[in-house]
């Protein structure tokens, strides 16, 4: 049995780590389509690098575009890069222009696709994710659900047919990291001191009031004798341009054990990653998110999450109160869900698993 796995963003390179193990492990040929859509250094391959993933057997080097150029190229590149492949599942991770290119490229062909991490929703139709979802959701025949919550969404969506929930492929990482994570805290002085905070959406790097207030925020709480750790992604350090935020750790965009050993050790996350709220959550760090909704929002009613937007004033007075949730932290499913995808995938393409 063959898979093609479509990647291109950050996001999807940590999902990879786990999906690539299980079917390894389970016997499947993988070949992995590369659209390019992210192509840094620190932003790709390093994250190859980290996780030994398997070489890519193409990239597209589709670079950035605007989202309709880029989707358009990758369309294209994927196309005949699938025709070549000849793989018996498209598996796309994720919610990026590169699961919407790859999900549609692969309907297209003919070939089933497989949605890992499906119905996941915020409901603003303005985000690019929620659109990308949406509608990979709506073109697969299989969507891998991560929780209760995303199958329900799925199901009012006439999906559920096709759900299975199999938990997050993310928690297999942030396990296998477990071992490594050393729980270092703030090196230079109280582990109680250190805030691990990125920023990397449109909706805040390209709306300079957005961006000043919670730049502003974490240099109050720098101020304030707190050590701010702010990894910058490409898109955040081009909005900001010459005027770094001042009193912050500022660093490139880290490898991801260094980024978990970091939140492990943290007083507080502040972020509006997806992924970095779920990894807060697992590693029992409270989390600050710089948005008025989360898909997550298991995170939120457990109480290791709070919806701060871009108001410092929430975000500032949050950190400060930062407080542990309560529950087990098992809303997105015990560890193993990339295992459970490969047995899944193989059954249903052959049978057998
Ligand atoms: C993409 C995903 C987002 C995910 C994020 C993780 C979409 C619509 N968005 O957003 O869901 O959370 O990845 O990082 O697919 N850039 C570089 N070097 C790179 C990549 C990007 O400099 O290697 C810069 C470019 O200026 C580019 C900008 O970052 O225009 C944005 O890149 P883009 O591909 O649009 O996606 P992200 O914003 O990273």
């Amino acid at each position: 049995m063959r898979v093609a796995s479509i990647l291109g963003a950050r996001p999807q390179f940590v999902k990879a780590a786990a999906l690539s193990r299980a079917f390894t492990a389970a016997g499947i040929d993988e070949r992995i389509i590369h659209t390019g859509q992210h192509y840094d250094h620190d932003m790709s391959q390093a994250f190859f690098d980290e996780f030994g993933l398997p070489t890519p057997w193409r990239n597209l080097g589709v670079g950035s575009a605007s989202g309709p150029v880029q989707t358009g190229r990758m369309l294209v590149g994927i196309a005949e890069s699938l025709v070549e492949a000849e793989p018996d599942v498209v598996v796309v991770p994720g919610d990026t222009n590169s699961t919407l290119a790859g999900a549609l490229a692969a309907v297209q062909l003919g070939i089933p696709v497989a949605h890992v991490e499906a119905g996941l929703r915020s409901f603003r139709r303005d985000m690019p994710e929620e659109r990308n979802r949406v509608v990979a959701d709506h073109l697969a025949e299989v969507l891998y659900a991560p929780s209760e919550q995303a199958r329900s969404w799925l199901a009012a969506e006439g999906l559920a047919d096709r759900t299975v929930v199999v938990g997050d492929v993310m928690r297999d990482v942030v396990e296998a990291a477990g071992r490594a994570i050393r729980t270092q805290g703030d090196p230079d002085g109280d582990p109680s001191n250190l805030v691990v905070a990125t920023v990397h959406r449109p909706a805040n790097t390209d709306d300079p009031a957005r961006l000043g207030a919670i730049v502003t925020a974490l240099e109050d709480l720098a101020g304030a004798g707190l050590h701010v750790v702010l990894p910058l992604h490409p898109r955040t350090r081009a909005a900001l341009g010459a005027s770094l935020p001042q009193g912050l750790d500022v660093r490139d965009p880290l490898p991801h054990g260094e980024l978990l050993s970091l939140v492990a050790g943290a007083r507080a996350v502040v972020t509006d990653s997806g992924g970095l709220q779920k990894e807060a959550y697992w590693l029992a760090t409270p989390c600050i998110t710089l948005r008025a909704e989360t898909e997550w929002v298991e995170t939120v009613e457990e109480g290791w999450n709070v919806l701060a937007d871009a108001d410092g004033r929430a975000i500032t007075s949050a950190v400060e109160r930062a407080a542990a949730g309560h529950g087990p932290r098992e809303a997105y499913g015990l560890p193993g869900a990339a295992d459970r995808i490969a047995a899944d995938l193989q059954r249903r393409m052959t049978g057998a698993g």
